[in-house]
């Protein structure tokens, strides 16, 4: 299963895919994720992007599709995997559709009110990056994660006016990929704006319909 998780920042793409890669046993190929990672490593991407994404602005498309392009490239992507975050501009979009073929794409769909509310309570592991959120999903000990013990951080991103921008650049030029991706006949939409179990119940029978082929 070729999957896109297409939405909002704060939609949700992340806690699912977290949850679906495991079941269907897919690797979650997170673009943000990828590049915090260089971040966090000091590497020559990590320093080209660390203050594009701390403003909340788009990674250059060259230096995202080739990210991804090598990513796709490895053994364990063959017999599937979980687009969380890519494409999200009509040129990354293009360039995917001439190295891959898409099973679905699914569209989270949440209001900017609803986007602001879980980006400014999200907490994240430092050592697992298990997504918690204080009120949605609160750890069962402050600050600390549940699977693995380590402390809980706030991306530098989810500061209120990097959020107010990553919506704006959202509307801007990812908003477009819907048509895209409706115009192939590929657009499964999901309401994503209650809770976590509600948005899982919507796309279990959307992926067990693409893995039984009906
Ligand atoms: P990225 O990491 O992709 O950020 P994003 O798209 O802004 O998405 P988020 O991770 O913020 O949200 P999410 O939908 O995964 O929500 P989550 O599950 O965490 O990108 C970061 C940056 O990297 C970009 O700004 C850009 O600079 C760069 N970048 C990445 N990809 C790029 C690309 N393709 N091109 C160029 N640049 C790129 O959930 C959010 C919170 O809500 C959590 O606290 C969670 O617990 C809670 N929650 C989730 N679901 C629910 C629910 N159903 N009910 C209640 N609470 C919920």
């Amino acid at each position: 299963m070729r999957l896109i998780f297409l939405g909002a920042p704060g939609a949700g793409k992340g806690t699912l895919a977290a949850g679906i890669s495991i079941k269907y046993a897919i690797p979650q190929v997170s673009t943000g994720d990828l590049f915090r990672e260089a971040v966090k490593n000091g590497t020559e991407l990590g320093r080209k992007v660390k203050s594009i994404m701390e403003r909340g602005e788009l990674v250059p498309d060259e230096l995202t599709v080739e990210l991804v392009r090598e990513r796709l490239g490895r053994p364990d992507t063959r017999s599937g995997y979980i687009l969380d975050g890519f494409p999200r501009t009509m040129p990354q979009a293009m360039s995917l559709d001439g190295f891959q073929s898409i099973d679905a794409v699914i569209n989270f769909q949440i209001n900017d009110e609803g986007v602001v509310r879980r980006l400014s309570g999200r907490r994240i592991c430092k050592s697992c990056g298990a997504i918690y959120h204080v009120e949605n999903r609160p750890p069962k000990r402050e600050g600390k994660c549940d699977s693995c013990g380590a402390a809980l951080y706030i991306r530098d991103d989810d500061r209120i006016e990097s959020i107010r921008n990553r919506l704006r650049v959202y509307k801007e030029q990812t908003e477009p990929l819907i048509a895209h991706y409706r115009g192939k006949g590929l657009l499964k939409d999901i309401d994503a704006s209650r809770n976590v179990e509600d948005s899982l119940a919507q796309l279990q029978p959307i992926l067990q319909a693409l893995k039984t082929g009906r």
